[in-house]
């Protein structure tokens, strides 16, 4: 019995397991009922009552070392129950990587630098917080001017006025202040107006500005630039049109609509029936904006636009709430492309 002792006392210390059921083997031989240690103790019964308690004291001993190592077994396969070695079903589908994937605002604003980017446009940044002479004043917005209130303005401090821009314009203000012409630049960022919100409108949304001042440019440059921006970010087959606007930055100002791509120009509720999108504002930049920036209106022209990047993305993408954009739910979130 001693002899069983031994080589039973070996083989706990011994045991390894990788797996629930190597675990479960361990459990039936050691430490069930049936197990080869409940034998023993039944075999103690014969034993000599000269020899029963210290043959006893070895079996209850023997019986805490076995308890003591399944614990640690136990607890070497982890909480869950699996084991560091693979013990799983090899043909269930593989527990999915959660990266988080890129916002479809910014996906689009990517795409939209890089197109310009191909036309030798450089990318510049400005303030959200601004101050009213590069939101308004140096835009030629005359002082009191109803134009002012085209854009209801957030504002932080008043005389003198801080405020939440209104339009990327003010970056093109910077740019021209404090650099020299010529200039080749977008200029993507948020922007802030007090509006209420709905599945069209938001009290802040993202804009592209664009700006091109050399000699020699003409109307025909703008039209030219934004017609391919149109064919390279909707298709070959996008048309664009020009209608005729007013902005107190911009002269002649026009509204830049690109063909429905829902309805192909049929009629549908996104283009409201009309075959047109609007997708920016646009212009030849004002002679007094120029010289506001200390550049010679004779000497230098050039022109100007502004588009809203989140139109362009519920184009692209098919979105019809504005909404999502800014509610952060994973359920629509997750449908773009994954962070690399
Ligand atoms: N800033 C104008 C707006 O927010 C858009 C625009 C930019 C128009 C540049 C003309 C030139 O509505």
């Amino acid at each position: 019995m001693t002899e069983k002792v031994e080589v039973l006392k070996n083989q706990i210390q011994g045991f390894i397991v990788k797996t629930n059921s190597e675990l479960e083997e361990f459990r039936l031989k050691f430490i069930s009922k049936k197990g080869e240690l409940s034998q023993l103790f039944e075999e103690l019964k014969a034993v000599p009552a000269d020899q029963k308690r210290t043959m006893g004291q070895m079996l209850n001993d023997l019986k805490k070392l076995a308890e003591a190592k399944f614990e640690e077994l136990q607890s070497g396969l982890g909480n869950d129950g699996s084991s560091s070695a693979f013990d799983g079903d090899l043909t269930l589908p593989p527990i999915p990587n959660k990266t988080g994937s890129q916002h479809p605002l910014n996906l689009t604003r990517y795409r939209i630098i890089e197109i310009f980017e191909r036309l030798g446009f450089n990318v510049e940044d400005g303030p959200e917080i601004e101050d009213d002479w590069h939101n308004f004043t140096a835009l030629n917005f005359p002082e009191n001017h109803p134009a002012r209130e085209m854009q209801d303005t957030f504002f932080i401090e008043k005389n003198p006025d801080v405020l939440l821009r209104t339009h990327t314009s003010n970056v093109q203000i910077r740019l021209m202040k404090s650099r020299k012409p010529p200039f080749r630049a977008i200029m993507p960022g948020r922007v802030y107006r007090n509006e209420a919100i709905s599945a069209r409108a938001h009290c802040f949304f993202h804009q592209v500005e664009g700006l091109y001042v050399d000699n020699n440019v003409g109307f025909s440059d703008l039209k030219q630039t934004l017609y391919h921006f149109a064919k390279e970010m909707f298709g070959r087959d996008t048309k664009i049109r020009l209608r005729p606007s007013f902005f107190p930055f911009t002269e002649p100002s026009s509204e830049i609509d690109i063909s429905c791509l829902i309805c192909h120009g049929k009629g549908c509720n996104v283009c409201k029936y009309s075959g047109w999108v609007e997708i920016a504002g646009s212009g030849m930049v004002h002679p007094n904006v120029l010289r506001n920036c200390e550049i010679d209106p004779e000497a230098y022209t050039g022109f100007a636009f502004g588009m809203g990047i989140e139109r362009i993305t519920m184009l692209r993408y098919g979105i019809n709430d504005l909404r999502l954009f800014s509610e952060n739910d994973l359920r629509f979130l997750k449908q773009f492309k994954p962070v690399m």
